[in-house]
């Protein structure tokens, strides 16, 4: 197997099985095998006489040649006693002492299995209402969610990950204010990401300039009335400010439900990619695009065999999956949901000589993402045929189109942090983040490597130097720098060069053509201004983003990336 040294690094340190002593006890390729055959044990559930082998070799190629990869829990808990393998996972929050503390509890059970989980405590009585059984007053979501907060604390550390969540709530929820400054000093709810659901008539409000009225969710009472762009003015402000909180479109999520009847989304899975129905969870998985470029063009037949490939595998993981609560069991199967997605997407780009920040890429997102879309469609129907639809389809949007299919949606664009680093690729759709990167070696001093693509692009084109490198080590950037051709600063464009709204029109080519919703993160640099950031907000809603992240350079104290070398 072709994996870089970064790669190896991380499954040593967190996918590879080890035994009581702790100790390693799998390579990477047996690792791929166990999870292959242990996914492919789900085809004998559908035909007795299936070559089991067969299709465990065939997911066992298309991982080890790195064309796909599973989410996190399916590489780490396959085949092993835990068995649980999806990422994302949404569990209501009732207005009960009882409800309030069976998520918590549920949630550390999902986080000590690697997967995350997302909450709106919107039905969570506000602040000072009347808690009738005590006669006291309740002390509304903020203060509860410091509790979920705690106890992934206190999880993290026998886990499998770090557990992340997603908490949300209601633009017209009382305690609206408090929420959105809630992560403002970034000491609290440490463990959280936060978004504000944004409704249409709030987006209406704000575009007459008017009030919208809060609503006091125990009893359905209007409680006040808040002017919308007042509101919109502190996310924004503090969005500037450290990032929290991001938006969601939750009108546009619910009109994208494709299961109406079995209940209202509330919330998305952490990184925002996953909206799902109350107890539901999904498993994602990525092609990695870098792989699907053949002499400069792209390989749509290799592309559609990995999508079909792709369906297939993350219709067996529902199947083999060992799910936390019998609910989440439940609530998944009747609509057996799927994730497939991208992940190298700028590394293709650069592959086919296309800038990230152009028309031409757009249009290539656009004929990617939607040849991906339809062909997972038609991998899923395949599956119906002999598999039969999903449960609850006589109730979904899919029946009154007549389309006969095995998962109520097959696409998602997911983050891809650790798995992109496995396949040693660009994550998710995000551009190249810095064309250097410091990395740790065990015993010696930190080493800064240039892009593999960039020192290549040098090399072929002869302007290779190693000054030239020392020099882009620096910053991480080629913006400023001599000796280095127009066309290769056009190509190797980072995401603090771009602007931000060509990363929000990205994000919008690649949801017109995905079933849930996308991740990424809109960079801006440090210069960036309130006004830039409510500005994206808008450009997001006008072109049919389902929500929003913006993060401004340097604004929070601890950054997960860092440009070129610091010192
Ligand atoms: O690359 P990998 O499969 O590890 O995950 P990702 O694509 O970066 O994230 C996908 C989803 O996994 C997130 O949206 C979360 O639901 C979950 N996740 C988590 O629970 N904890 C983390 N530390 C990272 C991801």
């Amino acid at each position: 197997m072709k994996l870089t040294e970064n790669a190896l690094k991380v499954l040593e340190a967190r996918y590879l099985a080890r035994n009581e002593k702790g100790e390693v006890i799998e390579t990477p390729e047996q690792m791929f095998w166990r999870v292959a055959r242990a996914i492919a044990e789900a085809e004998k559930i559908y035909d007795k006489e299936a070559d089991v082998e067969k299709i465990a070799q065939e997911f066992y190629n298309f991982m080890t040649e790195l064309d796909f990869l599973p989410n996190t829990p399916t590489l780490v808990n396959a085949g092993r006693p835990l068995g649980q393998l999806s990422a994302c996972f949404v569990l209501p929050v009732g207005d009960s002492m009882e409800d309030i503390f069976d998520a918590v509890k549920y949630s550390a059970l999902i986080h000590k299995s690697g997967g995350g989980t997302g909450f709106s405590f919107s039905r969570l009585r506000a602040k000072g209402a009347r808690v009738r059984s005590t006669g006291g007053i309740a002390s509304g979501p903020v203060s509860f969610m410091k509790v979920f907060n705690a106890a992934t604390e206190a999880v993290k550390q026998g886990g499998v990950r770090r557990g992340a969540n997603m908490g949300v709530l209601r633009c017209d929820h009382p305690d609206i204010l408090e929420f959105i400054t809630a992560k403002e000093d970034n000491k609290d709810i440490t463990n959280f990401n936060i978004s504000v659901a944004l409704t249409d008539k709030f987006m209406k409000a704000l575009e007459e300039d008017g009030e919208y009225e809060l609503i006091e969710p125990s009893t359905g009472e209007v409680v006040g009335k808040l002017r919308a762009r007042e509101v919109f003015e502190r996310i924004a402000k503090n969005a500037w400010k450290n990032g929290e909180p991001g938006v969601i479109f939750i009108d546009r999520i619910n009109e994208a439900n494709v299961v109406p009847e079995l209940g209202e989304i509330e919330s998305t899975n952490p990184c925002g990619e996953q909206p799902l129905l109350p107890y539901e969870s999904c498993n994602l998985g990525s092609i990695n695009l870098a792989n699907m470029v053949k002499d400069g063009e792209i390989d749509w037949e290799h592309l559609e065999k990995t999508v079909k490939l792709a369906v297939r595998f993350l219709d067996n993981v529902i199947d083999v999956n060992h799910y936390p609560l019998p609910e989440i069991e439940k609530m998944t199967k009747k609509t057996r949901k799927i994730g497939l997605g991208v992940m190298g997407f700028a590394d293709m780009l650069i592959k086919l000589s296309v800038p990230y920040d152009s028309e031409e890429a757009l249009n290539l997102a656009d004929k990617v993402m939607e040849f991906i879309n339809k062909k997972s469609k038609e991998a899923s129907a395949e599956l119906a045929r002999v598999r039969g639809t999903f449960p609850a389809w006589k109730k979904s949007v899919w029946a009154k189109k007549g389309l006969k299919l095995r998962n109520a949606t097959t696409t998602t664009i997911a983050p891809t942090g650790s798995i992109s680093i496995i396949a040693g690729v660009s994550s998710g759709i995000e551009p190249v983040f810095a064309l250097a990167f410091k990395r740790h070696i065990l015993d010696r001093k930190d080493i800064v490597e240039v892009h593999r693509l960039f020192e290549q692009h040098a090399r072929e084109n002869g302007y290779y130097s190693e000054k030239l490198m020392m020099e882009v080590a620096k910053t991480g950037r080629i913006s400023g720098i001599a000796g280095v051709p127009e066309e290769a600063k056009r190509l190797f464009v980072t995401a603090l060069d771009i602007a931000p709204e060509w990363h929000v029109k990205m994000q919008a080519v690649f949801q017109k053509h995905t079933d849930n919703a996308v991740s990424k993160t809109i960079n801006m640099p440090n210069s960036a201004t309130v006004e830039d950031v409510k500005e994206s907000y808008l450009l997001a809603y006008k072109l049919g983003c389902k929500g929003l992240t913006v993060y401004r350079d340097g604004s929070r104290e601890e950054q997960v990336l860092n440009v070129g070398l610091t010192e």
